[in-house]
Protein backbone atom coordinates (compact mmCIF):
# COMPACT_ATOMS: atom_id res chain seq x y z
CA UNK A 1 0.00 0.00 0.00
CA UNK A 2 1.47 3.17 -1.01
CA UNK A 3 1.33 6.59 1.52
CA UNK A 4 -0.81 7.94 -0.57
CA UNK A 5 -3.51 5.26 -0.28
CA UNK A 6 -2.73 4.80 2.99
CA UNK A 7 -3.58 8.09 3.71
CA UNK A 8 -6.39 8.42 1.93
CA UNK A 9 -7.98 5.26 3.70
CA UNK A 10 -6.85 6.24 7.39
CA UNK A 11 -8.30 9.86 6.66
CA UNK A 12 -11.50 8.29 5.15
CA UNK A 13 -12.17 5.93 8.57
CA UNK A 14 -11.55 9.05 11.11
CA UNK A 15 -14.17 10.78 9.03
CA UNK A 16 -16.20 8.14 8.97
CA UNK A 17 -15.53 7.19 12.04
CA UNK A 18 -15.88 10.98 13.76
CA UNK A 19 -19.13 10.89 12.66
CA UNK A 20 -20.21 7.96 14.64
CA UNK A 21 -21.51 6.09 11.45
CA UNK A 22 -21.71 2.57 11.40
CA UNK A 23 -20.52 2.75 7.88
CA UNK A 24 -21.16 -0.56 6.57
CA UNK A 25 -19.82 0.45 2.99
CA UNK A 26 -16.84 0.42 4.84
CA UNK A 27 -16.75 -2.68 6.27
CA UNK A 28 -18.22 -4.23 2.64
CA UNK A 29 -15.44 -2.56 0.67
CA UNK A 30 -12.67 -3.66 2.41
CA UNK A 31 -13.29 -7.19 3.10
CA UNK A 32 -14.19 -6.88 -1.16
CA UNK A 33 -10.89 -5.17 -1.67
CA UNK A 34 -9.61 -8.38 0.34
CA UNK A 35 -11.01 -10.48 -2.71
CA UNK A 36 -8.93 -8.42 -5.27
CA UNK A 37 -6.01 -6.85 -3.04
CA UNK A 38 -2.87 -6.60 -5.14
CA UNK A 39 -1.03 -6.28 -1.61
CA UNK A 40 -2.34 -9.71 -0.60
CA UNK A 41 1.09 -11.66 0.26
CA UNK A 42 -0.16 -15.02 -1.68
CA UNK A 43 -0.06 -12.73 -4.53
CA UNK A 44 3.19 -13.44 -6.82
CA UNK A 45 5.47 -10.49 -6.46
CA UNK A 46 6.04 -8.26 -9.18
CA UNK A 47 8.91 -9.88 -11.63
CA UNK A 48 8.33 -13.75 -9.80
CA UNK A 49 8.20 -16.02 -11.92
CA UNK A 50 4.61 -16.51 -13.21
CA UNK A 51 2.75 -20.07 -12.56
CA UNK A 52 1.83 -19.87 -16.54
CA UNK A 53 4.87 -20.63 -18.02
CA UNK A 54 3.69 -18.57 -21.45
CA UNK A 55 2.47 -15.69 -19.13
CA UNK A 56 4.13 -12.52 -18.58
CA UNK A 57 4.68 -11.81 -14.84
CA UNK A 58 1.90 -10.42 -12.82
CA UNK A 59 2.01 -6.56 -12.96
CA UNK A 60 4.62 -6.37 -15.60
CA UNK A 61 2.66 -4.28 -17.93
CA UNK A 62 0.14 -2.31 -16.13
CA UNK A 63 0.31 -1.12 -12.09
CA UNK A 64 -2.19 -3.01 -9.57
CA UNK A 65 -5.00 -1.16 -9.02
CA UNK A 66 -4.92 1.20 -5.67
CA UNK A 67 -6.59 -0.74 -2.40
CA UNK A 68 -8.13 2.56 -1.89
CA UNK A 69 -11.59 1.51 -0.86
CA UNK A 70 -13.07 4.34 -2.36
CA UNK A 71 -16.05 4.72 0.84
CA UNK A 72 -18.23 7.90 0.00
CA UNK A 73 -17.02 11.00 1.31
CA UNK A 74 -19.58 11.44 4.13
CA UNK A 75 -22.84 9.53 4.86
CA UNK A 76 -26.21 10.92 4.07
CA UNK A 77 -26.60 11.84 7.69
CA UNK A 78 -23.95 14.30 7.65
CA UNK A 79 -24.77 17.40 9.10
CA UNK A 80 -21.04 19.85 8.75
CA UNK A 81 -19.51 21.36 5.94
CA UNK A 82 -19.16 19.31 3.21
CA UNK A 83 -15.40 19.81 1.91
CA UNK A 84 -13.64 18.80 -1.89
CA UNK A 85 -11.06 16.55 0.44
CA UNK A 86 -10.39 13.00 -0.49
CA UNK A 87 -7.50 11.70 1.69
CA UNK A 88 -4.52 14.13 0.65
CA UNK A 89 -5.98 15.19 -2.62
CA UNK A 90 -8.15 18.25 -2.58
CA UNK A 91 -8.63 21.41 -0.75
CA UNK A 92 -11.38 23.05 1.70
CA UNK A 93 -14.10 25.46 -0.37
CA UNK A 94 -13.28 29.09 0.37
CA UNK A 95 -15.42 30.01 -2.20
CA UNK A 96 -19.25 30.16 -2.91
CA UNK A 97 -21.01 27.02 -1.59
CA UNK A 98 -24.17 25.58 -1.67
CA UNK A 99 -23.68 23.42 1.03
CA UNK A 100 -27.13 21.38 0.71
CA UNK A 101 -26.13 20.56 -2.60
CA UNK A 102 -22.90 19.73 -1.94
CA UNK A 103 -24.32 17.10 0.67
CA UNK A 104 -26.29 15.50 -1.79
CA UNK A 105 -23.22 15.00 -3.92
CA UNK A 106 -20.17 13.28 -2.33
CA UNK A 107 -19.43 11.83 -5.39
CA UNK A 108 -18.99 15.01 -7.17
CA UNK A 109 -17.14 16.78 -5.04
CA UNK A 110 -14.98 14.62 -3.74
CA UNK A 111 -15.43 11.84 -6.08
CA UNK A 112 -13.40 8.02 -5.44
CA UNK A 113 -10.07 7.69 -6.97
CA UNK A 114 -11.15 5.28 -9.44
CA UNK A 115 -13.41 8.25 -11.39
CA UNK A 116 -12.10 9.24 -14.13
CA UNK A 117 -12.43 11.92 -17.39
CA UNK A 118 -16.03 12.97 -17.96
CA UNK A 119 -19.27 10.92 -18.87
CA UNK A 120 -22.63 12.65 -19.37
CA UNK A 121 -24.98 13.59 -16.85
CA UNK A 122 -26.79 11.03 -14.95
CA UNK A 123 -28.94 13.25 -13.00
CA UNK A 124 -31.90 15.20 -13.20
CA UNK A 125 -33.56 15.54 -9.74
CA UNK A 126 -37.57 17.08 -10.28
CA UNK A 127 -36.83 19.40 -8.14
CA UNK A 128 -35.00 21.42 -10.37
CA UNK A 129 -37.69 21.07 -13.03
CA UNK A 130 -40.35 23.88 -14.03
CA UNK A 131 -43.57 23.13 -12.27
CA UNK A 132 -46.96 23.58 -14.02
CA UNK A 133 -49.49 24.70 -11.16
CA UNK A 134 -52.96 24.19 -12.08
CA UNK A 135 -56.60 24.25 -10.30
CA UNK A 136 -56.22 21.06 -8.42
CA UNK A 137 -52.58 19.63 -9.36
CA UNK A 138 -49.14 20.34 -11.08
CA UNK A 139 -47.37 17.99 -13.38
CA UNK A 140 -43.21 19.03 -13.52
CA UNK A 141 -41.10 16.97 -16.48
CA UNK A 142 -37.87 15.73 -17.66
CA UNK A 143 -36.62 15.33 -21.28
CA UNK A 144 -34.06 16.36 -23.52
CA UNK A 145 -33.67 19.44 -22.45
CA UNK A 146 -32.98 18.32 -18.89
CA UNK A 147 -30.91 15.91 -19.31
CA UNK A 148 -29.49 15.86 -22.82
CA UNK A 149 -28.23 11.90 -22.50
CA UNK A 150 -31.95 10.90 -22.33
CA UNK A 151 -32.69 10.51 -25.66
CA UNK A 152 -34.67 7.42 -25.27
CA UNK A 153 -37.29 8.05 -22.77
CA UNK A 154 -38.95 11.28 -20.82
CA UNK A 155 -40.25 11.65 -17.27
CA UNK A 156 -43.13 13.42 -15.63
CA UNK A 157 -44.54 14.22 -11.93
CA UNK A 158 -48.00 14.66 -12.00
CA UNK A 159 -49.95 15.20 -8.99
CA UNK A 160 -53.88 15.83 -8.94
CA UNK A 161 -56.04 16.56 -5.83
CA UNK A 162 -59.15 14.16 -4.98
CA UNK A 163 -61.34 13.95 -7.64
CA UNK A 164 -58.89 16.21 -10.26
CA UNK A 165 -58.94 15.15 -14.07
CA UNK A 166 -55.79 15.19 -16.17
CA UNK A 167 -58.18 15.74 -19.26
CA UNK A 168 -58.87 13.37 -22.35
CA UNK A 169 -55.80 13.46 -24.74
CA UNK A 170 -53.68 11.74 -26.43
CA UNK A 171 -50.11 12.00 -28.08
CA UNK A 172 -47.61 10.45 -30.17
CA UNK A 173 -45.44 8.65 -27.42
CA UNK A 174 -46.78 6.18 -25.73
CA UNK A 175 -47.18 6.51 -22.12
CA UNK A 176 -46.50 4.26 -18.98
CA UNK A 177 -47.49 5.26 -15.18
CA UNK A 178 -46.54 3.85 -11.92
CA UNK A 179 -48.30 5.23 -9.08
CA UNK A 180 -46.52 6.68 -6.46
CA UNK A 181 -49.71 7.79 -4.05
CA UNK A 182 -52.92 7.34 -4.16
CA UNK A 183 -55.19 5.82 -6.90
CA UNK A 184 -55.89 6.87 -10.50
CA UNK A 185 -58.92 5.96 -12.38
CA UNK A 186 -58.33 5.60 -15.90
CA UNK A 187 -60.23 5.67 -19.03
CA UNK A 188 -59.47 4.93 -22.85
CA UNK A 189 -60.88 3.71 -25.88
CA UNK A 190 -59.26 1.93 -29.18
CA UNK A 191 -58.88 2.71 -32.33
CA UNK A 192 -61.48 -0.64 -32.79
CA UNK A 193 -63.71 1.04 -30.52
CA UNK A 194 -62.81 -1.14 -27.40
CA UNK A 195 -62.94 0.53 -24.66
CA UNK A 196 -61.57 0.37 -20.78
CA UNK A 197 -62.12 1.74 -17.44
CA UNK A 198 -59.51 0.92 -14.84
CA UNK A 199 -57.87 1.72 -11.17
CA UNK A 200 -54.41 1.75 -10.61
CA UNK A 201 -53.55 2.04 -6.98
CA UNK A 202 -50.05 2.78 -5.14
CA UNK A 203 -47.84 0.65 -6.54
CA UNK A 204 -49.28 -0.45 -9.86
CA UNK A 205 -49.08 0.49 -13.66
CA UNK A 206 -50.71 1.40 -16.52
CA UNK A 207 -49.63 1.88 -20.06
CA UNK A 208 -51.30 3.26 -23.20
CA UNK A 209 -50.04 2.87 -26.76
CA UNK A 210 -48.99 5.96 -28.86
CA UNK A 211 -52.25 7.59 -30.17
CA UNK A 212 -54.85 6.13 -27.69
CA UNK A 213 -56.92 8.45 -26.54
CA UNK A 214 -57.21 8.34 -22.51
CA UNK A 215 -57.94 10.70 -19.20
CA UNK A 216 -57.07 10.18 -15.58
CA UNK A 217 -58.45 10.69 -12.82
CA UNK A 218 -57.90 10.69 -9.05
CA UNK A 219 -60.07 8.44 -6.97
CA UNK A 220 -61.32 9.35 -3.56
CA UNK A 221 -59.50 6.15 -2.26
CA UNK A 222 -57.34 8.92 -0.04
CA UNK A 223 -58.00 12.21 1.50
CA UNK A 224 -55.23 13.67 -0.84
CA UNK A 225 -56.00 12.06 -4.10
CA UNK A 226 -52.55 10.98 -6.44
CA UNK A 227 -49.38 11.64 -7.42
CA UNK A 228 -47.90 9.55 -10.10
CA UNK A 229 -44.66 8.98 -12.54
CA UNK A 230 -45.19 9.16 -16.36
CA UNK A 231 -42.43 8.23 -18.58
CA UNK A 232 -42.88 8.43 -22.58
CA UNK A 233 -40.62 6.27 -25.01
CA UNK A 234 -39.47 9.76 -26.59
CA UNK A 235 -36.51 12.03 -24.90
CA UNK A 236 -37.88 14.57 -26.67
CA UNK A 237 -41.41 14.11 -25.56
CA UNK A 238 -42.93 17.66 -23.98
CA UNK A 239 -46.03 16.86 -21.28
CA UNK A 240 -47.25 20.63 -22.92
CA UNK A 241 -47.69 18.84 -26.49
CA UNK A 242 -50.30 17.07 -26.16
CA UNK A 243 -53.45 16.94 -27.75
CA UNK A 244 -55.78 18.02 -25.50
CA UNK A 245 -59.78 17.67 -26.25
CA UNK A 246 -60.14 20.87 -25.54
CA UNK A 247 -57.79 22.57 -27.10
CA UNK A 248 -58.76 21.20 -30.34
CA UNK A 249 -62.42 22.07 -29.98
CA UNK A 250 -61.22 25.43 -28.83
CA UNK A 251 -59.73 25.66 -32.05
CA UNK A 252 -62.37 24.19 -34.51
CA UNK A 253 -65.01 26.49 -35.67
CA UNK A 254 -68.29 25.83 -34.12
CA UNK A 255 -70.55 25.27 -37.26
CA UNK A 256 -67.93 22.38 -38.03
CA UNK A 257 -68.39 21.16 -34.29
CA UNK A 258 -71.75 21.28 -34.26
CA UNK A 259 -72.35 19.38 -37.55
CA UNK A 260 -69.16 16.89 -36.62
CA UNK A 261 -71.67 15.64 -33.80
CA UNK A 262 -74.90 16.26 -35.63
CA UNK A 263 -76.44 18.75 -32.71
CA UNK A 264 -77.75 22.06 -32.28
CA UNK A 265 -75.12 24.62 -32.14
CA UNK A 266 -76.39 26.12 -28.91
CA UNK A 267 -75.31 22.52 -27.32
CA UNK A 268 -71.69 23.63 -27.34
CA UNK A 269 -72.94 27.57 -25.71
CA UNK A 270 -70.43 26.09 -22.96
CA UNK A 271 -67.36 25.31 -24.80
CA UNK A 272 -64.08 25.80 -22.92
CA UNK A 273 -62.35 28.34 -24.74
CA UNK A 274 -58.85 27.08 -24.29
CA UNK A 275 -57.38 24.36 -22.91
CA UNK A 276 -58.21 22.66 -19.25
CA UNK A 277 -54.77 20.04 -18.80
CA UNK A 278 -55.59 19.86 -14.86
CA UNK A 279 -59.01 20.92 -13.76
CA UNK A 280 -61.50 20.18 -10.34
CA UNK A 281 -63.88 17.72 -10.36
CA UNK A 282 -66.20 15.42 -8.14
CA UNK A 283 -64.62 11.96 -7.42
CA UNK A 284 -65.42 9.20 -10.34
CA UNK A 285 -68.24 6.49 -10.00
CA UNK A 286 -67.42 2.70 -9.73
CA UNK A 287 -65.10 1.29 -13.00
CA UNK A 288 -68.33 -0.38 -13.73
CA UNK A 289 -69.60 2.19 -15.09
CA UNK A 290 -67.95 2.32 -18.38
CA UNK A 291 -70.51 2.68 -21.57
CA UNK A 292 -70.79 -0.89 -23.32
CA UNK A 293 -69.31 -1.02 -26.49
CA UNK A 294 -71.01 -2.50 -29.16
CA UNK A 295 -67.39 -3.59 -29.77
CA UNK A 296 -66.23 -4.95 -26.48
CA UNK A 297 -63.46 -4.24 -23.58
CA UNK A 298 -60.10 -4.15 -24.37
CA UNK A 299 -58.81 -7.41 -24.59
CA UNK A 300 -55.30 -6.91 -22.63
CA UNK A 301 -56.32 -4.62 -20.40
CA UNK A 302 -54.21 -1.23 -19.82
CA UNK A 303 -53.63 -1.41 -16.06
CA UNK A 304 -51.57 -4.20 -13.89
CA UNK A 305 -52.03 -4.36 -10.33
CA UNK A 306 -47.70 -4.44 -9.25
CA UNK A 307 -48.77 -3.86 -6.14
CA UNK A 308 -50.54 -7.42 -5.84
CA UNK A 309 -47.91 -9.13 -7.42
CA UNK A 310 -44.62 -10.98 -5.36
CA UNK A 311 -41.30 -9.48 -4.82
CA UNK A 312 -38.67 -12.01 -5.74
CA UNK A 313 -36.48 -12.10 -2.08
CA UNK A 314 -32.89 -11.60 -2.72
CA UNK A 315 -29.72 -11.79 -0.48
CA UNK A 316 -29.50 -7.75 -0.31
CA UNK A 317 -33.59 -7.26 -0.94
CA UNK A 318 -36.38 -7.90 -3.49
CA UNK A 319 -37.11 -7.01 -6.71
CA UNK A 320 -40.15 -7.07 -9.07
CA UNK A 321 -39.98 -7.25 -13.23
CA UNK A 322 -42.99 -6.38 -15.12
CA UNK A 323 -43.11 -6.43 -18.85
CA UNK A 324 -44.97 -7.45 -21.86
CA UNK A 325 -44.42 -11.09 -20.58
CA UNK A 326 -47.21 -10.09 -17.77
CA UNK A 327 -48.60 -7.17 -18.82
CA UNK A 328 -49.71 -7.98 -22.39
CA UNK A 329 -49.92 -4.46 -23.69
CA UNK A 330 -46.95 -2.80 -22.26
CA UNK A 331 -45.05 -3.19 -25.45
CA UNK A 332 -42.64 -0.38 -25.33
CA UNK A 333 -42.00 -0.13 -21.70
CA UNK A 334 -40.59 -2.75 -19.01
CA UNK A 335 -39.53 -2.20 -15.08
CA UNK A 336 -37.79 -3.56 -12.79
CA UNK A 337 -38.54 -2.44 -8.89
CA UNK A 338 -35.98 -2.62 -6.71
CA UNK A 339 -35.51 -2.75 -3.08
CA UNK A 340 -31.70 -2.71 -1.56
CA UNK A 341 -31.24 -2.94 2.00
CA UNK A 342 -29.13 -0.86 3.94
CA UNK A 343 -24.93 -1.44 3.03
CA UNK A 344 -26.13 -3.61 0.24
CA UNK A 345 -26.01 -3.60 -3.17
CA UNK A 346 -27.77 -3.94 -7.02
CA UNK A 347 -24.53 -5.77 -8.84
CA UNK A 348 -22.78 -4.48 -10.84
CA UNK A 349 -24.05 -5.30 -14.32
CA UNK A 350 -25.46 -3.44 -17.69
CA UNK A 351 -28.37 -3.50 -19.82
CA UNK A 352 -27.62 -4.58 -23.50
CA UNK A 353 -29.91 -2.65 -25.84
CA UNK A 354 -32.08 -0.24 -23.57
CA UNK A 355 -30.98 2.92 -21.96
CA UNK A 356 -31.79 2.73 -18.03
CA UNK A 357 -34.21 5.69 -17.16
CA UNK A 358 -34.23 4.98 -13.33
CA UNK A 359 -36.21 6.93 -10.80
CA UNK A 360 -35.35 6.72 -7.02
CA UNK A 361 -38.76 6.24 -4.78
CA UNK A 362 -36.90 6.35 -1.09
CA UNK A 363 -33.57 6.43 0.32
CA UNK A 364 -29.54 6.97 -0.58
CA UNK A 365 -28.04 5.55 -3.62
CA UNK A 366 -24.73 5.80 -4.88
CA UNK A 367 -24.17 4.63 -8.98
CA UNK A 368 -21.08 4.73 -11.11
CA UNK A 369 -21.56 4.62 -15.01
CA UNK A 370 -18.62 3.12 -16.91
CA UNK A 371 -18.26 4.35 -20.64
CA UNK A 372 -15.91 2.95 -21.26
CA UNK A 373 -11.86 4.08 -22.79
CA UNK A 374 -11.31 4.81 -18.78
CA UNK A 375 -14.20 7.44 -18.08
CA UNK A 376 -16.28 6.39 -15.18
CA UNK A 377 -18.32 8.75 -13.25
CA UNK A 378 -20.19 8.68 -9.57
CA UNK A 379 -23.57 10.40 -9.33
CA UNK A 380 -25.26 10.34 -5.62
CA UNK A 381 -29.72 10.22 -5.87
CA UNK A 382 -32.11 10.25 -3.30
CA UNK A 383 -36.10 9.83 -3.39
CA UNK A 384 -37.58 12.20 -6.49
CA UNK A 385 -33.89 11.91 -8.17
CA UNK A 386 -33.75 10.95 -12.33
CA UNK A 387 -30.73 8.37 -13.11
CA UNK A 388 -30.24 7.77 -17.10
CA UNK A 389 -27.88 5.06 -17.63
CA UNK A 390 -26.84 4.50 -21.55
CA UNK A 391 -27.03 0.94 -23.05
CA UNK A 392 -24.47 -1.18 -22.19
CA UNK A 393 -23.25 1.48 -19.82
CA UNK A 394 -21.53 -0.77 -16.90
CA UNK A 395 -22.87 -0.07 -13.12
CA UNK A 396 -24.16 -0.81 -9.92
CA UNK A 397 -26.39 0.82 -7.25
CA UNK A 398 -24.96 0.82 -3.70
CA UNK A 399 -27.78 2.03 -0.62
CA UNK A 400 -25.63 4.68 1.50
CA UNK A 401 -27.77 5.53 3.59
CA UNK A 402 -29.37 3.52 6.54
CA UNK A 403 -33.21 3.12 4.95
CA UNK A 404 -34.62 0.73 2.64
CA UNK A 405 -33.54 2.17 -1.14
CA UNK A 406 -36.18 1.67 -3.04
CA UNK A 407 -35.72 2.44 -7.33
CA UNK A 408 -37.99 1.68 -10.51
CA UNK A 409 -35.19 0.48 -13.85
CA UNK A 410 -37.27 1.72 -16.59
CA UNK A 411 -36.69 0.92 -20.32
CA UNK A 412 -38.39 1.18 -23.84
CA UNK A 413 -38.59 -2.35 -24.48
CA UNK A 414 -40.99 -5.18 -24.73
CA UNK A 415 -38.38 -7.74 -22.63
CA UNK A 416 -36.66 -6.79 -19.44
CA UNK A 417 -33.03 -7.46 -19.89
CA UNK A 418 -29.53 -7.25 -18.03
CA UNK A 419 -25.72 -9.19 -18.17
CA UNK A 420 -24.32 -9.73 -14.85
CA UNK A 421 -20.54 -9.25 -13.77
CA UNK A 422 -20.59 -11.78 -11.53
CA UNK A 423 -22.76 -14.72 -13.59
CA UNK A 424 -20.67 -13.97 -16.82
CA UNK A 425 -17.14 -14.56 -15.02
CA UNK A 426 -18.54 -17.70 -13.12
CA UNK A 427 -19.29 -19.08 -16.66
CA UNK A 428 -16.27 -18.17 -18.27
CA UNK A 429 -13.55 -20.68 -18.02
CA UNK A 430 -11.44 -20.58 -14.82
CA UNK A 431 -8.03 -19.58 -16.29
CA UNK A 432 -9.36 -17.14 -18.35
CA UNK A 433 -11.07 -15.36 -15.13
CA UNK A 434 -7.71 -16.02 -12.98
CA UNK A 435 -5.54 -14.57 -15.36
CA UNK A 436 -7.63 -11.75 -15.98
CA UNK A 437 -7.70 -10.09 -13.09
CA UNK A 438 -5.05 -11.72 -11.16
CA UNK A 439 -6.96 -14.33 -8.92
CA UNK A 440 -5.85 -16.99 -6.80
CA UNK A 441 -6.86 -20.18 -7.87
CA UNK A 442 -9.81 -20.73 -5.35
CA UNK A 443 -11.43 -17.73 -5.71
CA UNK A 444 -13.57 -17.75 -8.26
CA UNK A 445 -15.92 -19.52 -5.35
CA UNK A 446 -16.86 -15.98 -5.06
CA UNK A 447 -18.58 -15.62 -7.92
CA UNK A 448 -22.17 -16.87 -8.66
CA UNK A 449 -23.56 -19.05 -12.03
CA UNK A 450 -27.08 -17.60 -10.74
CA UNK A 451 -27.76 -13.88 -10.77
CA UNK A 452 -27.62 -12.20 -7.55
CA UNK A 453 -29.82 -8.99 -8.87
CA UNK A 454 -28.96 -7.61 -5.23
CA UNK A 455 -26.36 -8.72 -3.22
CA UNK A 456 -25.61 -8.17 0.44
CA UNK A 457 -23.01 -6.57 2.60
CA UNK A 458 -19.68 -7.77 1.69
CA UNK A 459 -18.53 -11.22 4.01
CA UNK A 460 -16.61 -10.60 6.11
CA UNK A 461 -13.07 -12.38 5.93
CA UNK A 462 -13.33 -13.45 3.17
CA UNK A 463 -16.80 -15.30 3.88
CA UNK A 464 -18.66 -16.17 0.60
CA UNK A 465 -22.35 -14.94 1.99
CA UNK A 466 -25.01 -15.47 -1.00
CA UNK A 467 -26.39 -18.84 -2.53
CA UNK A 468 -23.94 -20.17 -4.93
CA UNK A 469 -24.49 -23.22 -7.41
CA UNK A 470 -20.78 -23.76 -8.03
C1 LIG B 1 -29.47 7.32 9.85
O1 LIG B 1 -29.82 8.41 9.04
C2 LIG B 1 -30.44 9.47 9.73
C3 LIG B 1 -30.89 10.48 8.71
O2 LIG B 1 -29.93 10.69 7.71
C4 LIG B 1 -29.47 10.03 10.76
O3 LIG B 1 -30.10 11.05 11.50
C5 LIG B 1 -29.01 8.93 11.69
O4 LIG B 1 -28.00 9.41 12.53
C6 LIG B 1 -28.48 7.75 10.91
N1 LIG B 1 -28.20 6.66 11.81
C7 LIG B 1 -27.08 5.97 11.74
C8 LIG B 1 -26.95 4.85 12.73
O5 LIG B 1 -26.20 6.20 10.93
C1 LIG C 1 -40.23 12.39 -30.45
O1 LIG C 1 -40.89 13.57 -30.07
C2 LIG C 1 -40.50 14.70 -30.84
C3 LIG C 1 -41.19 15.89 -30.21
O2 LIG C 1 -42.58 15.69 -30.15
C4 LIG C 1 -40.88 14.47 -32.29
O3 LIG C 1 -40.46 15.57 -33.07
C5 LIG C 1 -40.21 13.20 -32.77
O4 LIG C 1 -40.64 12.91 -34.09
C6 LIG C 1 -40.54 12.04 -31.88
N1 LIG C 1 -39.77 10.87 -32.29
C7 LIG C 1 -40.33 9.74 -32.60
C8 LIG C 1 -39.40 8.62 -32.96
O5 LIG C 1 -41.54 9.58 -32.58
C1 LIG D 1 -66.12 8.30 -3.32
O1 LIG D 1 -66.82 8.72 -4.47
C2 LIG D 1 -67.84 7.82 -4.85
C3 LIG D 1 -68.39 8.27 -6.18
O2 LIG D 1 -68.65 9.65 -6.17
C4 LIG D 1 -68.90 7.77 -3.75
O3 LIG D 1 -69.89 6.85 -4.09
C5 LIG D 1 -68.22 7.35 -2.45
O4 LIG D 1 -69.16 7.41 -1.40
C6 LIG D 1 -67.05 8.24 -2.12
N1 LIG D 1 -66.33 7.69 -1.00
C7 LIG D 1 -65.77 8.44 -0.06
C8 LIG D 1 -65.02 7.71 1.00
O5 LIG D 1 -65.90 9.66 -0.05
C1 LIG E 1 -51.55 -10.23 -25.84
O1 LIG E 1 -52.31 -9.40 -26.66
C2 LIG E 1 -52.43 -9.81 -28.01
C3 LIG E 1 -53.24 -8.82 -28.76
O2 LIG E 1 -52.92 -7.51 -28.37
C4 LIG E 1 -53.06 -11.19 -28.08
O3 LIG E 1 -53.02 -11.64 -29.41
C5 LIG E 1 -52.30 -12.15 -27.19
O4 LIG E 1 -52.97 -13.38 -27.14
C6 LIG E 1 -52.17 -11.59 -25.79
N1 LIG E 1 -51.34 -12.49 -24.99
C7 LIG E 1 -51.64 -12.78 -23.74
C8 LIG E 1 -50.67 -13.69 -23.05
O5 LIG E 1 -52.61 -12.35 -23.16
C1 LIG F 1 -25.01 -11.88 4.85
O1 LIG F 1 -26.11 -11.23 4.21
C2 LIG F 1 -27.18 -10.99 5.08
C3 LIG F 1 -28.34 -10.43 4.25
O2 LIG F 1 -27.93 -9.32 3.54
C4 LIG F 1 -26.71 -10.02 6.16
O3 LIG F 1 -27.78 -9.78 7.07
C5 LIG F 1 -25.54 -10.60 6.91
O4 LIG F 1 -25.05 -9.66 7.81
C6 LIG F 1 -24.43 -11.01 5.96
N1 LIG F 1 -23.41 -11.74 6.68
C7 LIG F 1 -22.13 -11.43 6.60
C8 LIG F 1 -21.21 -12.31 7.36
O5 LIG F 1 -21.73 -10.50 5.92
C1 LIG G 1 -12.74 -12.04 11.11
O1 LIG G 1 -11.39 -11.96 11.50
C2 LIG G 1 -11.21 -11.32 12.77
C3 LIG G 1 -9.71 -11.21 12.99
O2 LIG G 1 -9.09 -12.42 12.70
C4 LIG G 1 -11.90 -12.14 13.85
O3 LIG G 1 -11.75 -11.49 15.10
C5 LIG G 1 -13.38 -12.23 13.52
O4 LIG G 1 -14.04 -13.06 14.46
C6 LIG G 1 -13.58 -12.80 12.13
N1 LIG G 1 -14.99 -12.72 11.80
C7 LIG G 1 -15.65 -13.71 11.20
C8 LIG G 1 -17.10 -13.48 10.92
O5 LIG G 1 -15.12 -14.76 10.88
Amino acid sequence: MSLKTLLASVTCAVLLGSLGSAAPAGSSSSSASSLLSPSSTAWPSSGAPSSTDSAPPVFETVPPASDDPNDVAWPPSFMGTPEAIRGSLGATVIGPQNVPLDLENPDLLAPPTTDNGLVDNAKWPFSLSHNRLQTGGWARQQNINQLPAADELAGVDMRLEKGAIRELHWHTASEWAYVTKGSVQVTAVNQLGQNFVGTANQGDLWFFPAGVPHSLQATNATEDGSEFLLVFDNGSFDEDGTFLITDWLAHTPKEVIAKNFQAPISVFNELPGEELYIFPAAPPGPDSDRPESPYGEVPSPYTYAMSQMPATQLSGGSVKIVDSHTFNISKTTAVAEVTVNPGAMRELHWHPTQDEWTYFLEGNARVTVFASQGNANTFDFQGGDIGYIPASHGHYVENTGNTTLRFLEVFKTATFQDVSLSQWLALTPAAMVEDTLNLKPGDLKYLSKVKQVVVGPAPVNGTANSTYSA
